[in-house]
């Protein structure tokens, strides 16, 4: 509860930093300021200055400018770079107007003309410290509302996830691959995207849409989707429409995610050299997310048993793997996972499959 209590601007005391060499001038300004309420300090240069303000926190900062040691000019740079929520008015004197106008340009909120009256000054200071108070209440508006939108689509993110692991969780009610399977490509395919330097987003994506690769297997009649001896090429070509079915379920969506996903479930069986199914793709015409699930997805079959064999040691699967690069793999993508390997097999100790 604690980070939700902002203390309005109007109630926070505004500290004021009066620098000048002159000491009558620092004075006379100090009381008149005083006179209206405001609490200041002052200070002789702007070195003096600078010390100060790393000390405390000044609302307004009103600065000579010629003064011996480093100029209002330099002094200005300077807060403007490491206090930039700090507003400055400059003092000038008369024949000095093109300095007044570059430290307008250098962010200064105003300036005032030696010898100045007063009232001047006080007109300055309630105008900058109006003119702060604005910039920042919206300059904290920006934030929440960045927070917010940050926030929101995080949920909607994770509701998409949801939703994306329940449709295949039904899919793998009666799959004989199991949902840590599932799982586990869409990780592997995050740290291969990662590696190949794409976008949280798009990382985030893929994550999520390589668990749906067989969603399609939901549609393969249970005969041949459960068989444990090998398949007649009847039945093979049966087992290839898990491709076709699960971009029937996953096509016409407009959320990137479930585009994404359909992109995956038809073409996760392509190869590189065009003799996958099931449109017999090749190359640069397959979605670059379907190229990396094909890798994962023989990759995870080959070190997980199955029920027709055992777990392959990870060293001949990959040499088995290796032989394929360029005719099954897209070789550019099959360097990327042999990269992340290590995170993969992270991800393999995290996710196993239950004995
Ligand atoms: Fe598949
Ligand atoms: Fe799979």
């Amino acid at each position: 509860m604690a980070d939700d209590i902002v203390i309005a601007p109007s109630l926070v005391i505004d500290k004021i930093l009066i620098i000048d060499d002159d000491p009558f001038v620092r004075d006379i300004i100090l009381k008149c300021l005083q006179a209206e309420g405001y609490v200041c300090t002052t200070a002789p240069s702007a070195e003096a200055a600078l010390e100060l303000l790393s000390q405390e926190d000044f609302s307004l900062i009103i600065s000579d400018i010629m003064m011996p040691g480093k100029s209002g000019i330099e002094l200005l740079s300077i807060v403007r770079e490491r206090y930039p929520d700090t507003a400055v008015i400059m003092v000038t004197a008369v024949d000095d107007r093109a300095t007044a106008v570059k430290a307008l340009h250098l962010g200064a909120y105003g300036y005032v003309i030696k010898p100045f009256d007063l009232n001047e000054i006080v007109i300055s200071v309630v105008n900058a410290l109006e003119r702060r108070r604005l910039s920042l209440t919206s300059k904290e508006y920006e934030v929440r509302l960045e927070h917010e939108v940050k926030e929101r689509t995080e949920a909607i993110r994770h509701r998409e996830e949801e939703i994306c692991l329940r449709l295949t969780a039904a899919c793998e009610y009666r799959d004989i691959e199991t949902g840590t399977h599932n799982r586990r490509i869409g990780l592997y395919a995050f740290m291969i995207a990662d590696h190949l330097g794409w976008g949280s987003q798009i990382m985030d994506e893929i994550r999520i849409a390589a668990c749906m690769h067989d969603i399609g297997k939901i549609g393969v009649p249970d005969n041949i989707l459960l068989k444990t001896s090998s398949l007649t090429d009847e039945e093979f070509e049966i087992i290839k429409t898990h491709t076709t079915i699960g971009a029937k379920i996953l096509s016409g969506s407009e959320i990137s995610l479930l585009q994404m996903a359909h992109d995956i479930a038809l073409s996760h069986h392509e190869k590189w050299d065009g003799t996958g199914y099931p449109e017999g793709r090749a190359g640069e015409a397959i979605p670059p997310p379907a190229r990396i699930v094909s890798i994962l997805d023989v990759y995870d079959a080959l070190v997980h048993k199955r029920v027709y064999r055992p777990a392959i040691p990870e060293d001949i699967a990959l040499k088995m793997m290796e032989k394929d690069k360029g005719t099954h793999f897209d070789p550019h993508i099959f360097d990327a996972f042999i990269a992340v390997l290590p995170k993969i097999r992270q991800i393999r100790i995290q996710f196993r499959d239950e004995e």
